[in-house]
């Protein structure tokens, strides 16, 4: 398989593309981004990597971090963290509040915005400090040291991240977060701004395709099983509610974040990430899936 003549075809294809959809301009520090940039790579089991692009260069990863928060709590919670979530795509937007109230404060998923502040919740009930918890965990998994907190996008959702304050007090007053509200929505926030490339984030999302071990030294991050149900979930809320439609054209678990980056997973195989900022309806990148369904269609690599 020669994925770098693969990595070029797509880089060739998607150029129409770029631009196309909308910036996430609602967390305004997000608003900077070029919208013409475009990376992607792809690690291998074997420790080969392949890139085209833009993608040594780092850029905001958003809810792809709800992929590590989620790895973390499972890891120190186990199954217990299932009577606070659910385990269902949502079919609504990411930022969604309705459900909610409907549902008596458990969130859907893990992955909506509800669900991840929860899962906040779990690591700051273990580990104290959330933010250096997960900064050392995104560290361990990607193998890069000078990872960091993008301290101005951070601070631009604090100031206009008035919705998912409202979901903090809203899950609080159900009693599904133990921790003062304040400082779950403050290190919910810091971990979405973790600034990342896609060549780091596909090193760091390897455990999922390698039985929950990062293939460099064999070391455990969660056991096959965890891994298989964080794979699972991703398929099956990773994209929101344009879910069916990502897992219809890539047929590979995935998670997105508006920053414009998307990471999937091919067990046994590869992770790959895909970045470029601008986003369809459901914030999820438009040039990035499109990039993903080709990988998927010109290696004929997918789960199915
Ligand atoms: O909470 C938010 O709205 C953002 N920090 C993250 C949302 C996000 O990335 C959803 N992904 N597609």
């Amino acid at each position: 398989m020669d994925y770098d003549a693969i990595l070029n075809d797509i880089y060739a294809d998607v150029q129409p593309l770029l631009g196309h959809g909308a910036i996430a301009t609602y967390i305004p520090e997000l608003a900077h981004v070029d919208p013409l940039k475009f990376g992607m790579a792809v690690q291998r089991l074997d420790g080969r990597v392949h890139t085209i692009g833009d993608a040594h260069e780092r850029f905001s990863i958003q809810s792809i971090s709800k992929l590590f928060t989620l790895t973390l709590a499972m890891q120190r919670e186990g199954d217990a963290m299932w009577q606070r979530l659910g385990r269902e795509p949502s079919g609504n937007a990411f930022n969604s509040l309705v459900q909610l109230e409907y549902e008596h404060g458990i969130p859907r998923n893990p992955f909506i915005n509800a669900g991840a502040l929860v899962v906040t919740d779990i690591i700051l009930s273990h580990f104290g400090n959330a933010q250096q918890s997960v900064l050392d965990f995104v560290r361990r998994l990607s193998q890069t040291d000078d990872l960091t907190f993008d301290a101005a996008v951070a601070a631009s959702e604090r100031a206009t991240g008035f919705r998912n304050a409202a979901m903090g007090y809203f899950l609080k007053s159900f009693g599904n977060l133990h921790n003062d509200t304040v400082a779950v929505l403050d290190a919910y926030f810091h971990h979405c701004s973790l600034a990342m490339s896609c060549s780091e984030l596909a090193r760091a999302a390897t455990f999922l395709a390698n039985g929950g071990r990062l293939p460099w030294n064999d070391e455990s991050i969660v056991t096959a099983s965890q891994a298989k149900y964080i794979n699972s979930l991703m398929l099956t809320c990773g994209t929101y509610d344009s879910v069916g439609d990502f897992a219809y054209r890539v047929g590979l678990p995935g998670k997105s974040g508006v920053g414009g980056g998307i990471v999937a997973v091919m067990p046994e195989e590869f992770a790959v990430c895909v970045w470029s900022p601008a986003l369809n309806e459901s914030g999820n990148s438009l040039a990035g899936t499109r990039a993903l369904e080709l990988f998927t269609t010109l290696t004929g690599i997918s789960i199915f």
